[in-house]
């Protein structure tokens, strides 16, 4: 393919770190991710690349996805997106769990590898393993030409450029809005009526500018990080869509900043995580404005009940009896807000790190690509 890779690609420039750059690069990236594929007449997404007949993509019967980190946490969402709007049963799971147990490979299950730089050993072996028993993998990769690109049966480009830091961010949001198109298009060659199909076309091209909106606010954000940063523990809670989301933000706080960070779908927290919840644990919650609102604002007030503070990432500013701060975000699609709702989180890792001093694109103890066992 033809990219032009200096409009996001592998120089620091002005930015003070990679990573800031490439949460920066966002809007940029998800316009890349959908160039192309987008087919308004009838309302899909052409994906050249799964080099599989319409007759093949409508006779699987389950999704499984496999990767690594945030590769994986990437694909629970894309789960997500896979059974809303095609309504085929999906799920992810670790590769490195995967492979370790023999698998069950069923010959009408889909079977999705993701991986930004084509390379954890983990997730090629999963690949490997799929293969070796007669499963069909399509790999949804950013490094093009890379082994596990080179290894699938078909799969999707992110396009996203050069991803240098070693926490995933850019890849997060481009693995999540590939899956998108994945399930358009499977949606659409199965039971997905066309407005529906049109519905989300117009959510997947307003991300961008939405993306934009949101990193206008990243002053605010790092005020909120240095709280954050003060902290020896952070919870992180969402409910459906939005509990890969406080995974993902979890992860990125962890990673990049060192502070621990638990993440915990919010109705789990009665079974045991509120007993640590107190004024020195912030909880960060992913509040999305849909149907289940008023179920997760009354996990807000549990943890005020606990004096827990509160940080919401939500659609609206939240009652402060509610929440401590709320990071407003805009509202697209239901099924495309976690895209939109990641971003503040990437943003809150980014600056508690920077206010903690610490090596953001190399942070101690980890690697880019795992390569080894
Ligand atoms: C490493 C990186 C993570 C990444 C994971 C999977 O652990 O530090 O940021 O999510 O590998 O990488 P992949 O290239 O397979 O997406």
């Amino acid at each position: 393919s033809t990219i032009d890779w200096d409009v996001v690609g592998a120089e620091i420039g002005d930015h003070a770190h990679f990573l800031v750059k490439e949460i920066q690069e966002q809007p940029r990236t998800i316009e890349r991710a959908l160039k192309g594929r987008i087919d308004e007449r009838f309302a899909t997404a052409h994906l050249g690349g799964l080099n599989m007949s319409v007759r093949e993509a409508r006779e699987f019967r389950r999704v499984k996805i496999l990767g690594c980190g945030s590769a994986c946490y990437a694909g629970e969402l894309g789960a997500q997106l896979i059974e809303d709007l095609a309504r085929v049963p999906a799920s992810a799971e670790p590769a490195s769990e995967f492979r370790y147990r023999n698998p069950v490979v069923e010959p009408d299950t889909l079977y999705v590898a993701v991986s930004q730089s084509g390379e954890t050993i983990d997730t090629l072996a999963a690949v490997q393993e799929l293969q070796r028993k007669g499963g069909r993998v399509i790999g949804i990769v950013n490094v093009v030409g890379s082994t596990i690109a080179r290894q699938v049966d078909g799969g999707i480009y992110l396009h996203a450029g050069p991803e240098m830091s070693v926490a995933a961010t850019k890849s997060f949001t481009s693995t999540v809005t590939a899956f998108a198109l994945l399930a358009l298009h499977l949606g659409r060659i199965r039971d997905l009526a066309p407005e529906q199909g049109r519905r989300i076309i117009a959510g997947l091209n307003a991300l961008p500018a939405q993306i934009a909106q949101i990193l206008e606010q990243s002053d605010g954000i790092a005020e909120v990080a240095k709280e954050v940063a003060k902290s020896h523990s952070v919870m992180f809670v969402g409910r459906r869509r939005g509990w890969p989301v406080a995974r993902e933000g979890a992860q990125k706080l962890k990673e990049i900043s060192y502070v621990h960070a638990e993440a915990y779908p919010s109705a789990e927290l009665k079974h045991g995580p509120l007993a640590l919840i107190s004024p020195e644990m912030p909880t960060v919650a992913v509040v999305p404005d849909d149907d289940l609102l008023d179920k997760n604002t009354s996990t807000l007030s549990e943890i005020k009940a606990r004096k827990g503070p509160v940080i919401a990432v939500a659609h609206r500013e939240l009652p402060t009896d509610l929440a401590d701060r709320t990071i407003v975000v805009p509202k697209g699609e239901p099924e495309l807000d976690p895209i939109l709702l990641s971003i503040p989180l990437q943003v809150l890792a980014y600056h508690a790190a920077v206010a903690l001093d610490r090596d953001v694109d190399k942070p101690r103890n980890l690697a880019k690509s795992v390569t080894v066992e």
